[in-house]
C-alpha cells in the first residue's frame, strides 16, 4: 500500500487520538527510519523514549522470534520462565525487592496507585493522599490521569478519582507544607519528560528523602520514560543517590514490545495478595524475552555510559546553537533526554527538521525533545546539530546558516 493511502485509511478507520504527522513510516535499523518513498530520516524522536537499543535489534528480534515459537502466551495462573527470569534481573539491576509485571506506563502508574493505597489501608490511613506534581505526566487512564499534574489532559473526563493533590515540582517547601498523617506516597518523575524535560533538582530529591523518612510515605518514582539508561544511568534515582520504595518502568523495557513493570520494597509487595491485582497479558512471555534481549543489549554495548558521554556532547552542541539563536530559552536535561525550550510553538521547527530527514518531537508546546536510541555517536549528534541550525535559520528568517535542504544522505 502506498503512503498517502495508508494515511487515508488511518484517517478514516482510527480514532483521531494522535494527529498523527504527515509521514508514513516502514522499517526502522538502529537510529534510522525510511518512510514509504524510502526516504531515510534519524530518528531523535526514538518511538518517545522506547526505542533506546535502537530499531529492530537483532538480538531483541531474535529473542522474539524465538520465543514466540516456543510460547506466545499462556495464563499467569501458571508459572512460566520469561517473566521470572526478567524479574530477577530488574531486581538485581534496581535494588528492589519484587515486580509486578503489566503492558505499559499508564498500568504501571495504575499498578503503583492500587499498591499505594493496600499499603496504607494496611498502614491505618483512611483517607489516603497521593502527592504528584504539576507539569507531570503518569499516563492516560482515570487512576493515572488523575495523577498527572496537567489541566490540559482532564478537560471533559470528569470526574476523576480523588485522592490526588498537585503541588509545584522541585518546590521543597511546597513538599513539606502539603505532606501530613494522610499522605500515602509522593508520585515523581526524577526528569519529568511531557512536561517539558524538567530535571529534579538535587535539593529537591533530598526534601523527598526527608519526607519518607518524617513522615512514612512511599517514594513513587515513574522512570517510565526516564529510566533504563536513559540519563546515562541506569536508573534516574542514581543521579541522586535517593531510592524509590516503588520504581515504575515501561517504554524501553520491551526493546519495542509492550510492557510495564512496578517494581517495590518486599515490605510495600507484600500489600498485594492472591487476587489483589492482575492482568491477563502482564509477563507475556514474548514481551518478557524482548525485555531481557533488551536489557543484555543495553549492558554489553555500553549504551548507558554512552548515554552519558554522547549526551553531554550534545547539551554542549545544542548550548552553542542557544548562544547563536536568540529563540532558544533554554537546554535542559540528563544523558540523552534533553529538551530545547523555545520562546515560540515549536510544531514548525518539528516540520522544517523533518523536511531536513531529522525526527524530533515538541512537548509542552514550546520544548524540542530529544530522545534518540541510546547508541547514537558524535557523528549523529553533529548531524542533528548541523540541521537543527539549517532549519532554525530558516524558522527566524536567515538568522545564523542559510536555509535550504539537507541532503539525506542514507537511502536504502
Ligand atoms: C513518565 C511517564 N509515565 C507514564 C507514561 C504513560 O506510559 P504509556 O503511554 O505506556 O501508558 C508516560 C508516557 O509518556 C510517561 O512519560
Amino acid at each position: 500500500m502506498r503512503g498517502e493511502e495508508i494515511a487515508r485509511l488511518g484517517r478514516q478507520y482510527l480514532m483521531e487520538t494522535y494527529a498523527q504527522l504527515p509521514l508514513v513510516l516502514v522499517k526502522g535499523e538502529g537510529a534510522r527510519v525510511w518512510d514509504a518513498e524510502n526516504n531515510c530520516y534519524l530518528d531523535f524522536v526514538g518511538g518517545l523514549a522506547v526505542n533506546s537499543v535502537g530499531h529492530c535489534h537483532p538480538q531483541v528480534v531474535a529473542a522474539i522470534r524465538e520465543q514466540s515459537e516456543r510460547l506466545l502466551h499462556c495464563s499467569n495462573l501458571y508459572w512460566f520462565a520469561p517473566p521470572v527470569e526478567l524479574a530477577r534481573e530488574l531486581v538485581n539491576l534496581s535494588g528492589l525487592d519484587r515486580i509486578f509485571f503489566c503492558n505499559s506506563g499508564a498500568e504501571a502508574n495504575e499498578a503503583a496507585i492500587k499498591l499505594v493505597r493496600k499499603y496504607a489501608s494496611e498502614q491505618g490511613k483512611e483517607n489516603p493522599e497521593i502527592i504528584s506534581f504539576i507539569r507531570s505526566f503518569h499516563g492516560r487512564t482515570l487512576g493515572a490521569l488523575a495523577a498527572t499534574g496537567q489541566e490540559k489532559f482532564w478537560e471533559g473526563f470528569a470526574p476523576l478519582p480523588k485522592g490526588f493533590r498537585h503541588i509545584p515540582f522541585n518546590d521543597t517547601r511546597a513538599l513539606l507544607e502539603a505532606v501530613n498523617s494522610q499522605t500515602a506516597a509522593v508520585f515523581v518523575e526524577p526528569v519529568q519528560g511531557e512536561g517539558g524535560v524538567h530535571p529534579a533538582t538535587p535539593e529537591f530529591m533530598n526534601g523527598l528523602a526527608q519526607v519518607r523518612e518524617r513522615h512514612g510515605v512511599l517514594l513513587v518514582f515513574d522512570e517510565v520514560q526516564c529510566g533504563l539508561g536513559r540519563t546515562g544511568k541506569m536508573f534516574a534515582f542514581e543521579h541522586y543517590g535517593v531510592k524509590p520504595d516503588i520504581l515504575l518502568l515501561a517504554k524501553a523495557l520491551g526493546g519495542g514490545l509492550p510492557i510495564g513493570a512496578v517494581l517495590a520494597r518486599a515490605e510495600v509487595a507484600a500489600a498485594f495478595r492472591p487476587g489483589s491485582h492482575g492482568s491477563t497479558f502482564g509477563g507475556n512471555p514474548v514481551s518478557c524475552a524482548a525485555a531481557r534481549a533488551a536489557l543484555r543489549a543495553l549492558q554489553e554495548e555500553g549504551l548507558v555510559a554512552n548515554a552519558a558521554r554522547v549526551g553531554s556532547y550534545f547539551k554542549a552542541r545544542l548550548e552553542e546553537l542557544a548562544r547563536r539563536f536568540s529563540l532558544i530559552r533554554e537546554i535542559r536535561g540528563l544523558g540523552l533526554m534533553l529538551g530545547m525550550e523555545l520562546d515560540r510553538p515549536g510544531q514548525r521547527l518539528v516540520a522544517l527538521c523533518q523536511a531536513r530527514g531529522l525526527l524530533v518531537n515538541c512537548t509542552a508546546e514550546r520544548v524540542l525533545r530529544f530522545l534518540p536510541p541510546l547508541l547514537v555517536g558524535k557523528r549523529e549528534v553533529d548531524e542533528v546539530v548541523s540541521i537543527l541550525g539549517e532549519a532554525l535559520a530558516e524558522l527566524c528568517g536567515g538568522e545564523g546558516e542559510g536555509g535550504g535542504r539537507h541532503a539525506r544522505a542514507d537511502k536504502a
